[in-house]
């Protein structure tokens, strides 16, 4: 299928779906575009794609419009301010443009709350109204078997009414915490949380330990290795805890290990880009059947 994969990021869903014909995939972000150009040859363009015209997206026609937009207007931290929030301008943008070039399917993520949202209900109602049928569910990796929360929103809205998506997961055999770890031992030091933000942050810190058979990390976000809470987990070492390595990350995402990570970006950035990224296993699951 020809697909648009925009708001791409670092690819995540060109590197679940490698089969599919990505036309091009678009971000604004730089960073995001070294990581997806250092692992993909797909045309990727670097926009803001509230400027991109329904011309330009006639010319780039595809079947498949692939959305990823900012999560942040959606949560409660980020106040919820839905499309009124300037971060959902290209979101606000396509939803506009999609009844005037009619792509056959679009495949939609974002965080739980988003099928609460006013964007949501308008997506229904605009798309709705030009014969779009739109089924939605909520997913995580857990659910699979896979030691990471990541609850996400999925929906697709298709042209054709049979395109839904799929609720039946198949629970892999129970994948343990410890098959994802990697660091060296000079990467374990580096990764270790400072004593000072450990005992500031003691009670709120999210802890696992990797012989824990029934260990689930936290959701990674892009804030972790800047916030100490809520942002992802730490794994107890026995002798305080460390960080998760981008490598580490990026395995519980369910990226290969051949996935190239620039060495050139700092741990920083790339922790950013993994936790605004995507949970490769669900949404095969999710979207798998949808897309064959
Ligand atoms: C939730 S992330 C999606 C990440 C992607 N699914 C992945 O696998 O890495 C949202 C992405 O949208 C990009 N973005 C946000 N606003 C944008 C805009 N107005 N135009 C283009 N890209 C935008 C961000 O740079 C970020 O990479």
């Amino acid at each position: 299928m020809k697909c648009l994969e925009l708001f791409a990021g670092i690819g995540g869903f060109s590197a679940a779906f490698k089969n599919q014909n990505i036309i091009c995939a678009v971000d604004i972000n730089e960073q995001a575009a070294r990581v997806y150009r250092s692992n993909f040859e797909h045309p990727f363009l670097i926009a803001e794609i509230a400027s991109l015209s329904v011309a330009w997206f006639q010319e780039n026609s595809a079947d498949l419009w692939w959305m990823s937009p900012p999560c942040t207007p959606f949560t409660r931290r980020g106040r919820s301010a839905g499309l009124e929030d300037p971060r959902s301008s290209a979101l606000k943008h396509l939803i506009g443009i999609v009844p005037q070039v009619l792509p056959n399917l679009i495949c939609i993520e974002n965080v739980v709350g988003f099928e609460r949202s006013t964007a949501f209900d308008h997506v229904c109602r605009e798309w709705g109204k030009v014969g779009y049928h739109i089924d939605w569910t909520i997913a995580c990796p857990t659910l699979l078997g896979w030691p990471n929360l990541r609850p996400r929103f999925y929906a697709i809205a298709s042209l054709e009414r049979n395109r839904t998506l799929s609720r039946m997961y198949e629970k892999q055999a129970r994948v343990l915490l410890s098959d994802f770890l990697d660091a060296s031992n000079d990467e374990i030091e580096s990764l270790r949380l400072e004593n000072r933000l450990a005992n500031q942050y003691e009670k709120a810190i999210d802890r696992v330990q990797a012989t824990n058979v029934g260990a689930v990390t936290a959701c990674f976000t892009a804030a972790y290795g800047k916030s100490v809470i809520r942002s992802g987990s730490y794994l107890d070492t026995g002798m305080g805890y460390r960080r998760f390595s981008p490598r580490e990350v990026c395995r519980l995402l369910g990226f290969e290990d051949d996935f190239v990570l620039p060495s050139e970006l700092s741990r920083r950035q790339l922790w950013h880009l993994l936790g605004n990224s995507l949970s490769i296993p669900v949404i095969r699951a999710v979207f798998g059947g949808a897309l064959n």
